[in-house]
């Protein structure tokens, strides 16, 4: 890898783990381990340090998705990357796919998405609210280089929604996600799979009787849960603290209306779609 330059983000790391983002530029860094000058960073290797002015060692590492998704600027909640994997692996997302998501939010299942996809792949992400499109917008700019090719961010309410061409992969993250159901159903391609999330378990239940009804057999519904351990010299054992809940996912297979799991319910209201 090549050396540090000015301008790149570089993420400050101390013995004990602990982590700072920030971006190299003439400036002086300062947290409860000292002072860093940050031009002094230009030229170092990835794993070299700099010593704060009080004599501590900071380390130098290129951040990695999950880094940068830790320290996302944010105005909503977002999925973490303990869930970002598990959408990842459970929706079947390969490189070359058309994926479409809705909501935006932050960005940062945008983020996840486009990595996984490749140059190769379209993301159409779909947000009703024009401020966070934009955050969303800046967050990929700052990760992908501005308005990367296979990315378009549509601002649109998702249930009034349409494409030209149909998709392999739905994500969902929307506080109504069974509203949007009957819409991204006529997006997905017959076997693509529909992935949501979904913080609250009354969401998840409304949004799989919906995807029943709608041509959709569900094929499951989970949380995962990650432990953290101290490990050293002294001891091994779980961390003190854990992030008890984050949200379910459920995944479901698009197949035809005459499916058996399909019922006779009529479709929920459509209006004049917009399309892309
Ligand atoms: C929890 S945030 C999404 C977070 C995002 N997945 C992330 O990882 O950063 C939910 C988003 O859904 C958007 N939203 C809600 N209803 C919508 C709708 N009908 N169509 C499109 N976006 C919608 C909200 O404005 C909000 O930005």
């Amino acid at each position: 890898m090549p050396a540090f330059r000015q301008g790149e983000l570089v993420l400050l790391t101390s013995l004990k783990g602990k982590k700072w983002l920030v971006e190299i530029s003439d400036t002086t860094f300062s947290c409860h381990k000292g002072n860093v000058h940050l031009g002094d960073i230009e030229g170092k290797d990835e794993g070299d340090f700099v010593e704060t002015h009080q004599g501590a060692r900071l380390y130098l590492f290129r951040p990695t998705l999950a880094d940068n998704i830790l320290k996302l600027k944010r105005q909503t909640q977002i999925i973490y990357p303990k869930d970002l994997g598990t959408l990842l692996f459970y929706g079947d997302v390969a490189p070359g796919q058309r994926v479409l998501e809705s909501g935006v939010g932050s960005g940062s299942l945008t983020l996840t998405l486009l990595r996984a996809l490749g140059e190769n792949g379209r993301l159409i992400s779909v947000e009703k609210r024009p401020e966070f499109a934009r955050l969303a917008a800046r967050n990929v700019a700052r990760f992908h280089g501005p308005n990367p090719p296979q990315h378009l961010i549509v601002n649109a309410d998702i249930q009034h929604f349409s494409l030209r061409e149909p998709v392999d992969r739905v994500f969902l993250d929307l506080p109504e996600p069974w509203s949007a159901v009957v819409a991204v159903g006529d997006l997905l391609k017959r076997g693509g799979l529909l992935v949501n999330f979904s913080t609250n378990v009354g969401q998840v239940q409304q949004t799989c009787c919906e995807l029943t009804r709608n041509g959709f057999v569900v094929l499951s519904a989970f949380e995962m849960l990650k432990r953290n351990w101290m490990v050293d010299e002294r001891r091994a054992r779980p961390g003190d603290r854990m992030v008890g809940h984050s949200g379910f996912i459920v995944v479901a297979k698009k197949v035809s209306l005459e499916a058996p799991y399909a019922s006779a319910a009529p479709a929920a209201r459509r209006r004049q779609p917009d399309r892309v």
